[in-house]
């Protein structure tokens, strides 16, 4: 597939769900019987479910040696920011009526609030330092290193999840598969290359 076309592709998949929820609130002003709830859920599940995919990228592209993913992997991540940030700005407005002292308040009783809000923060300087400028100027290594950040805001936002459904549903066993899944390749990984060459199997002569 021509890159430019995914990538077009993509950032059409990134911007659907927010087109949606605009065109519903503004538009058809149809958003269910409870707007807010319906716009919590949709912000919040389409922000799991971004940042999921931009972890999911590197095992994809080294199991099927698809390189050109990459190029969608940090559009990716900044969209799963994007919903994250209006997932909370729907919390903060409705919910908390624009008071921080809520939020904080919040933060501390609630654990679900809690984890929501450690992977809010865990994203937001990977979303700052998503440009190529600002690879260039950090370095590959230290960007790559800040940038794991995302495994930290993966395993939050699926606790937040759990802890806010409470039950186990379809999703909330879904989404904490997917983030075992993906990390644990990761451990896997970084396992097998730690490991001194002398104990890795000989190539085939
Ligand atoms: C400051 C940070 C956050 C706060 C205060 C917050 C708050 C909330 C609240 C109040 C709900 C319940 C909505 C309802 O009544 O149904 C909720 C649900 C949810 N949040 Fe967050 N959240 C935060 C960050 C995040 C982030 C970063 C993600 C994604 C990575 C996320 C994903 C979800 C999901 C998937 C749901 C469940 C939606 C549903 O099915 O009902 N949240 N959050």
């Amino acid at each position: 597939m021509k890159i430019p076309l995914f990538r077009l592709a993509v950032l059409v998949a990134c911007i659907t769900p927010g087109a949606l929820l605009l065109y519903g609130a503004f538009v058809t002003g149809d958003l269910g019987i409870n707007p807010v709830e319906t716009l919590q859920h949709r912000t919040g599940a389409t922000s799991l479910q971004l940042l999921l995919a931009s972890l999911a990228i590197t095992p994809l592209r080294k199991i099927t040696g698809w390189s050109w993913l990459i190029k969608v992997r940090r559009m990716l991540g900044v969209w799963a920011f994007v919903y994250g940030f209006a997932h909370f700005m729907s919390y903060f407005a409705f919910d908390r009526l624009f008071s921080l002292a809520g939020v904080a308040e919040d933060v501390v009783l609630r654990r679900f609030v809690l984890s929501g809000m450690v992977s809010l923060l865990a994203m937001l300087p990977l979303a700052l330092t998503s440009t190529k400028g600002w690879i260039r100027r950090m370095g590959g290594k230290k960007w790559q290193r800040l940038h794991r950040l995302a495994y930290v805001a993966a395993v939050a936002g699926a606790l937040h999840f759990v802890w806010k459904k409470k039950v186990l549903t379809f999703e909330t066993i879904a989404y904490t598969m997917s983030v075992l899944l993906l990390l644990g390749y990761r451990l896997v990984e970084a396992t097998r290359k730690r490991r001194p060459s002398s104990t890795r199997q000989a190539p085939a002569a």
